[in-house]
C-alpha cells in the first residue's frame, strides 16, 4: 500500500505515520513521499531525515492580489500526485482545501484528521469552536476526504475530556499525541480493509 502525505507546517502527524511505517506498525505500508504546499515547512526536514522524497508545490506561485488560483495550482499539483502512484493520500496538516479533480480522481484514497468529533466543529479553530461551545469532551477523527469540508466517512474517532481549566493551547497540545495514534490506528484499520 502506496502512502502519499501531504503537510503544510509542523509535521507531527506526518512524523507519526513515518514512525509508524519504518516500525512497520502499518505491515503493507510504504511512504512514498511528502508532498507540501509550503516551502518552509518543517515536515520537510523530516522526510529528508528519512530519506522520503520531497516534492513543493508553492502555492504561493499561483495567487494573485493574496488569493490562490486553485485550478492551476491543482493543474500542476496532479501530475506530481500521480507520478507518486499512491494508493492511500493522508492530509497531515495540509492546509489548502483540495479540488474537485483531485477528490475525484482518489475516491476513497484521501483521509484527513481533524482535531474535533466530527461532525461537531467543522472548519478551522476546532479546538477554540469546542471550548466555545462548552463541551466536556474533545477529541479526533480520522475520516475519507470528499467534496464536503470536514464531511467524508468517519474511519477513526479518539475522546478526550475537556478540564475545567482548559485553554485552546493546552487543549490542542493534549489532544496532539491522540491525534497520532488515532491516525496510525485509521491506517492500520484501512490497510486491512485493503489486503
Ligand atoms: C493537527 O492538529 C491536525 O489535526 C490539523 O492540523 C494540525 C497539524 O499538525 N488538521 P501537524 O502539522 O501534524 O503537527
Amino acid at each position: 500500500m502506496r502512502v502519499l502525505c501531504l503537510a503544510s507546517g509542523r509535521g507531527s502527524n506526518f512524523a507519526a505515520i513515518l514512525a509508524a511505517i519504518i516500525q512497520k506498525k502499518i505491515p503493507t505500508a510504504e511512504l512514498v513521499g511528502l508532498v507540501t504546499n509550503n516551502p518552509a515547512a518543517p515536515a520537510i526536514e523530516i522526510a529528508k531525515r528519512s530519506s522520503i522524497p520531497v516534492v513543493v508545490v508553492d502555492c504561493g506561485l499561483y495567487r494573485t492580489g493574496g488569493k490562490l488560483d486553485r485550478a492551476v495550482y491543482e493543474k500542476e499539483l496532479l501530475p506530481k500526485l500521480e507520478a507518486l502512484r499512491p494508493d492511500l493520500i493522508c492530509l497531515a496538516g495540509y492546509t489548502l482545501l483540495l479540488g474537485r479533480e483531485i477528490i475525484e480522481r482518489y475516491p476513497d484514497q484521501i483521509l484527513n484528521i481533524h482535531p474535533s468529533l466530527l461532525p461537531s466543529f467543522k472548519g478551522l479553530h476546532a479546538q477554540r469552536q469546542a471550548l466555545e461551545a462548552g463541551v466536556k469532551w474533545s477529541g479526533c477523527t480520522v475520516h475519507f476526504v470528499n467534496h464536503e469540508l470536514d464531511g467524508g466517512t468517519i474511519i477513526e474517532q479518539s475522546v478526550l475530556r475537556i478540564d475545567d481549566h482548559e485553554t485552546e493551547d493546552s487543549l490542542s497540545r493534549r489532544l496532539l499525541p491522540i491525534e497520532h495514534e488515532t491516525y496510525v490506528k485509521a491506517l492500520q484499520k484501512v490497510a486491512k480493509l485493503r489486503c
